[in-house]
């Protein structure tokens, strides 16, 4: 008899993101003729900038000819890539990294979920809440959670309360935590942290001797000087930090796959002798064990990213995408809701009006106004009386979807 591996009953019946797709497919099924606006799932609407699609045009034809064809890639990536990324995401911000420290891969959301493997099992995490549901289910998957309570939060995580009264900010855990995940620009508020604020994170870290795994996937809409666009511009920062980037929202690859994670030589975990052990060594040894690479045409995509044009075409689609968050702030503030985020990320996050539960804002948005969102209680208990909007749908829709919520809501 084969045996589940129980900690999968401990979680939610579905992903947050399935239950809505759920939810929005029978309510299609029931109303055929119901207009829906997607602003749920954080998933781009943008086609790929031009500069990507000729760069992944070229390596394809390279692969359809002998003299040119590649097999297996090296599993961190190709290097021409991880030199494009240290020399334009992070050495004009007075971040170096050796080319060792940089790893390629699918995807932000799996190497979130999958970094936990590194860590013992009665580690201790911290994540914000409300939170990308990634981190949590990953760390309950493992079983390092604990059971779950009546409050649906599990035993073994402290939450980090992001509230009005705190500006969405995380306090420090007033317990010592071993594992600190942060995700700024934040999924779901859309709030940021000033240099200040984030290094009172790295000194908590670093004399506790905890890891951040930090979160940077929407840097690129960070629109305000001054605002940091990765956790290794603190100073301190390489010894306790591991941060994770993508291309997804940043160059419209969510369909495409390819992110990269940041893991310094410095960064330790601890044996039960109190030896240290290097993350970046242990990563390598996770990957090249169970990840064969990105493929060649989508790194040289995603290298495309970082030429002339690529950098000009970006721009332009991540401009577009923060006229929509502002076109959504804008209305809903007009409208009487008060809402956070949209300045500096593309997720807008509203109160719901009257205390209404987010599930009920839910299917009351979806029904009388055929708009569809996210409901604040999917990110955790925090998030309950609050509801998520994108930025990224077309400019249309988000126009007819403020119109909509303005006079039908
Ligand atoms: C979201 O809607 O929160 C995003 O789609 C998350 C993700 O990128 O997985």
């Amino acid at each position: 008899m084969a045996l589940v591996n129980e900690n999968y009953l401990k979680l939610p019946g579905s992903y947050l993101f399935s239950e809505i797709a759920r939810r929005v497919n029978k309510f299609k099924k029931d109303n055929p003729d119901a207009d829906i606006i997607r602003l749920g799932i954080g998933d781009v609407t943008r086609p790929l900038p031009p500069a990507v699609v000729e760069a992944m045009k070229k390596a394809v034809e390279e692969m359809g000819r002998q003299e040119t064809f590649r097999g297996y890639g090296p599993e961190q990536g190709y290097e021409f890539l991880i030199e494009k990324i240290i020399e334009n995401d992070f050495r004009p911000r007075g971040v170096e990294l050796a080319i060792d420290e940089v790893f390629v891969s699918d995807g932000a959301k799996n190497d979130t979920a999958n970094f936990q493997e590194l860590f013992g099992i009665g580690n201790i995490l911290a994540v914000s809440d409300p939170v990308y549901p990634v981190y949590v289910d990953s760390n309950v998957m493992a079983g390092r959670t604990g059971p779950v309570n009546a409050k649906g939060q599990f035993e073994k995580i402290v939450y980090l309360p992001c509230t009005e009264e705190n500006g969405m900010k995380p306090p420090l855990p007033r317990t010592r935590v071993d594992m600190i995940y942060l995700c700024f620009p934040n999924n779901p508020t859309g709030m940021t942290l000033s240099k200040e604020e984030l290094k009172k994170w790295v000194d908590y870290a670093r004399e506790n001797r905890s890891v951040i795994l930090f979160d940077a996937a929407y840097e690129a809409y960070i629109q305000e000087e001054g605002v940091p666009h990765s956790i290794f511009e603190v100073e301190g920062a390489r010894e306790v930090a591991v941060e994770f980037r993508s291309f997804s929202k940043t160059a419209g690859f969510t369909g495409t796959r390819c992110a990269y994670t940041i893991v310094p030589r410095e960064v330790m975990v601890y044996d039960s002798t109190g030896k240290a052990h290097s993350l970046n060594s242990l990563w390598l040894r996770r990957q090249t064990t169970k990840f064969n690479g990105v493929s060649y045409p989508v790194q040289a995509g995603a290298a495309a990213v970082f030429s002339e044009e690529g950098k000009k075409q970006v721009k332009e689609m991540i401009n577009y995408y923060m006229e929509n968050a502002r076109i959504i702030r804008e209305g809903l503030e007009k409208a009487g809701y008060k809402v956070f985020g949209g300045v500096n990320a593309p997720y807008i996050w509203l109160k719901t009006p009257g205390n209404m539960g987010s599930w009920d804002f839910f299917d009351k948005l979806m029904k009388d106004a055929n708009v569809v969102g996210t409901p604040g209680a999917g990110f955790g208990a925090n998030g309950e009386g609050y509801f998520r909007l994108t930025a990224f749908g077309t400019r249309e829709n988000t126009e007819r979807a403020v119109e909509r919520i303005r006079t039908r809501m």
